[in-house]
């Protein structure tokens, strides 16, 4: 695993010199040139470091003077604390909910506050496209065939090699190409999972999970998961003491809706306490990518010796949601995976896993991480400080190292599905908290997406706050 870049150390250090005062708001930092002789670091390092601290607004830039302590810091609102454990497995109930949901996703006329969907303008769409049609004219018939199990060769030599820098050695026949990660996760719990059996899965869970879990006949258990490190391994530990567990299901790095970034020490404990067990982990690993640091996070799948753990993702949170193409290295059950796969829908679309194939190979898909994952650092980190402006006291907001998902805790008399309806009125989508549950928790809380910050954005998290405090203060 890489250590942490030179310039985000010197980020950090200013970044402690302002927390502890040295450098009060409105002051002047000193020069580039200053520090980089002070620190022994070069020009570059400061700054990139610099910039690291503007996109966080920490320090801004002031032409032809230099770099100045913001005059605001940003004012975040507390995280929100470990969640509620569940301690009996149940059946699940959101469908309707994430229909309406859903549904609302497809209108234009709304601000789509409530999808975790990327920021189309942060996607490579004419580069990429443009891939497409060479590659289909590039490989003929080969391109308008069945590209039949384990997928795409090309594409799955590419996952391999990307996947190091996540700690993960792995063959390109240990990956199946599928249509998304969703698919993915289907195949995976279709074969370790039969009707009955009980999934852990860490509470708040993304949506489409507890509905998978449901339509498969099977049933959730809810483990405890706070927003900075992800599932609580003593209450899972406490959970397979007592309840029987056929799977355990987990997004590992920038969860959604948490944010959460689990610590390598932790999936690796993760890991050793579900093969002692022997139940195997589904591990959803789609955000990786999406790092606001330099470093890439490891996956659990880097510290699994006996196979059990099944690492999904797919491309759709930073090249291309409608490519549908997605991933699944199933370990030990690889060829269950792989006989389910055809059966299901035989392969996945041959020119969109070609393209992506292409753009992984020469298409800088490093410089696009960069890029993206810069703006979607200050974009988060202008919603949660606008959100800590307008919305009611008491509000905490999660501070994701990753992603794009905000989950937001809002006073206990603030019901979420209320405000639902309230914010499509005027003009928005948000995704409410209960349906994050497989029991209805989370009626105070709501998950936002902030990959499409922007002015009008803010004006939107302006009304709501102003909706939230209504119905905080029983005004509404
Ligand atoms: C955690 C997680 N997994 C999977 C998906 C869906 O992935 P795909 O579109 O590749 O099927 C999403 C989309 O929101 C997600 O947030």
């Amino acid at each position: 695993m890489a250590n942490i870049p030179l310039y985000e150390e010197v980020a950090s250090r200013i970044s402690t010199l302002v927390e502890e005062g040295t450098f009060r708001p409105g002051e002047r930092v000193p020069s580039i040139r200053n520090l980089s002789r002070q620190m022994q670091v070069s020009i570059n390092t400061v700054k990139e470091a610099y910039g690291f601290l503007e996109d966080r607004r920490i320090l801004e830039a002031r032409p032809q003077s230099g770099y100045y302590v913001c005059p605001r810091l940003p004012a975040l609102p507390r995280e929100p604390v470990v969640s509620e454990p569940m301690l009996q497995p149940a059946g699940v109930s959101v469908g309707e909910l994430t229909q309406m949901i859903m549904r609302d996703i497809l209108n234009p006329r709304l601000i789509q506050l409530g999808a975790a969907i990327p920021n189309p303008e942060h996607l490579p769409v004419t580069r990429l496209n443009r891939m497409l049609s060479i590659q289909a004219r590039r490989f003929g018939v080969q391109s308008v065939s069945y590209a039949i199990p384990p997928g795409c060769e090309r594409l799955r030599k590419e996952v391999a090699r990307r996947m190091l820098g996540a700690g993960c050695a792995l063959r390109p026949d240990d990956i199946l190409t599928t249509t998304g990660c969703m698919e993915a996760v289907l195949l995976a719990l279709k074969a370790v999972c039969k009707p009955g059996d009980t999934v852990a899965i860490e509470t708040p869970a993304y949506y489409n999970f507890l509905q998978l879990i449901q339509e498969l006949g099977l049933r959730a258990l809810e483990i405890p998961a706070s927003p900075s490190e992800g599932m609580s391994l003593e209450a899972l530990g406490y959970a397979l003491d007592h309840t029987p567990v056929h799977a355990c299901v987990m997004i590992s790095n920038f969860n959604n809706p948490l944010g959460s970034q689990m610590p390598d020490e932790k999936k690796k404990e993760l890991v050793a306490l579900l093969a002692h067990h022997e139940i195997p982990l589904i591990e959803d690993d789609i955000y990786g990518d999406l790092a606001f640091s330099d470093e890439r996070p490891s996956v659990a799948k880097a510290y699994d010796r006996k196979g059990l753990v099944l690492l999904c993702s797919s491309f759709s949170k930073t090249l291309a949601p409608g490519y549908r193409v997605g991933w699944i290295a199933a370990g030990r059950y690889r060829a269950q995976v792989e006989k389910l796969k055809l059966v299901t829908n035989i392969a996945s679309a041959t020119p969109t896993q070609l393209a992506v194939a292409e753009f992984l190979a020469n298409g800088g898909y490093d410089r696009h991480l960069r890029s993206i994952r810069r703006d979607y650092a200050r974009k988060a980190a202008l919603m949660g400080e606008a959100i800590g402006r307008f919305f009611p006291e008491g509000t905490r907001v999660s501070r994701p190292k990753g992603g794009f998902s905000l989950w937001v805790e809002m006073p206990e008399m603030v019901d979420s599905l209320e405000l639902y309806g309230k914010a499509v009125k005027e003009g928005m989508t948000i995704a409410p908290g209960p349906i994050f549950s497989a029991s209805g928790k989370y009626r105070n809380f709501v998950r936002l997406n902030a990959a499409f910050w922007s002015e009008r954005v803010e004006g939107s998290i302006e009304v709501l706050g102003r909706l939230a405090r209504e119905l905080s203060s029983g005004n509404s």
